[in-house]
């Protein structure tokens, strides 16, 4: 049975979310509680817990055989998402970023311009301008209720892109995008013969009532060169295993990928997260589907409380996933005079994340991360969370509020 009211308690297991010297880096405060970086305090599922409790008894780990893992991820995206992929056009990766990266290396240039839509989750940023390309950047628009896109003002920005390094559900607006949206950027590319690289990560947690559509299978009838990339790290909570797939629009470009691949010697999984996405894969319908809803309860009792509690800041509600951006524009003056008045609780940068920080004893990550200064009045909150602690979450963000009221 799968229990998500409860957090587990991380506090003395290593756990980058729970380290106090990393919660002092984003927002100041060392004993914040942590509503920062996308990993969740849910228990996995109890598959993983018995392979890995059965691993751990055995007592050797040696090379694992792996086979089985291709199929069973092909056999979930068949039953999760109504996809059936060709396995000549799946490659397994040993992680999410160093595939995008490797894809990014392969199929565009030093000097190309790379589409990448703002706010961005931070490592696409430094990924581009790291390996010598140039960022064509494309702001989603805004709207009332969060982040949308802007088809037309997506097509100006991209001219002149040879790639779009797209992320699908978004981090951090959690934007669902529909098969018409994904279809106008997929055609786009294809007339002007870009290559859309799409990170998925988030793509199993989905909300009830919102879809999720793979690029690949978006792009069925439409032909443009598309690498999706998957992962169960965000979907069954193993975030720390670095284990993912890369959905090719063409067997050829797998060819490409899995040479390139062999050459750096990396082409196995390690053997524990073979353990646990092989559960996660075979057995985690049932825990994924549980844990979607429990996710939008969450979002939910976060939603009405801030309308109730924090009329000031406004939710961009998600429709995926565990991270939901914040507008604070209606308190940043106050925030900015609190900084003058106490300098000593702010550091150089994150300065919502400082007042958060200091003011409510919650750590949640600053908008700037995700964009510079056009986000900086924002915070990306995690909700992926027990009951309890998600309430002093609530409180915090309260009790900061009510500090400049
Ligand atoms: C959109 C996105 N991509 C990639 C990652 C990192 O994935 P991995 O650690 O599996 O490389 C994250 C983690 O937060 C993410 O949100």
């Amino acid at each position: 049975m799968n229990d998500f009211s409860k957090s587990v308690d991380r506090r003395a297991f290593s756990s980058e979310k729970w380290n106090r010297a990393s919660i002092a880096g984003i927002c100041g405060n060392p004993d914040a509680l942590p509503f920062w970086v996308a990993d969740m305090d849910l228990r996995v599922s109890s598959d993983i817990s018995a392979a890995m409790h059965r691993e751990a008894d055995l007592g050797v780990y040696g090379y694992r055989d792996s086979g089985a893992l291709k199929g069973l991820f092909i056999n979930f995206m068949r039953e999760r998402h109504d996809t059936v992929l060709d396995e000549d056009r799946v490659s397994f990766a040993q992680g999410m970023l160093h595939a995008i990266a490797l894809a990014l290396n392969l199929f565009t240039k030093e000097g190309d311009r790379v589409l990448l839509p703002y706010p961005s989750y931070h490592p696409f940023i430094d990924m581009i301008t790291k390996n010598n390309r140039i960022i064509a950047p494309y702001h989603l628009k805004r709207t009332a209720s969060g982040f949308a896109l802007d088809i037309s003002a997506f097509a100006k920005a991209s001219e002149g892109a040879s790639c779009i390094l797209f992320c699908s559900p978004h981090n951090p607006t959690g934007i669902v995008f529909s098969e018409d949206e994904l279809r106008a950027v997929l055609t786009l590319a294809r007339d002007r013969g870009q290559v859309v690289l799409c990170d998925e990560i988030h793509a199993d947690l989905a909300h009830p009532g919102h879809r999720h559509i793979p690029l690949i299978k978006a792009n069925e009838d439409v032909g443009a060169r598309v690498v999706g990339f998957a992962a169960a790290s965000k979907s069954f909570n193993i975030a720390g295993e670095h284990c993912a797939f890369a959905l090719f629009s063409d067997s050829g470009m797998r060819e490409c990928f899995e040479r390139a691949q062999q050459r750096l010697y990396l082409t196995q999984p390690g053997y524990s997260v073979a353990v646990m996405a092989e559960q996660a894969y075979g057995k985690g319908l049932e825990y994924n589907r549980a844990l979607c809803q429990a996710l939008k309860d969450k979002l939910d009792r976060l939603e009405d409380f801030m309308t109730s509690r924090t009329p000031e800041l406004r939710l961009c509600r998600p429709s995926a996933s565990f991270i939901a951006f914040i507008d604070c524009s209606a308190i940043m003056d106050r925030v900015r005079e609190d900084r003058k008045a106490s300098p000593g609780f702010y550091g150089e940068n994150y300065m919502l994340s400082h007042f958060f920080g200091w003011h409510g004893g919650i750590c949640m990550n600053d908008g700037t991360w995700f964009g510079g200064d056009d986000y900086e009045a924002y915070v990306r909150f995690n909700f992926g969370c027990g009951d309890d602690l998600l309430e002093e979450g609530l409180k915090g963000l309260e009790k900061a509020v009510a500090a400049v009221r």
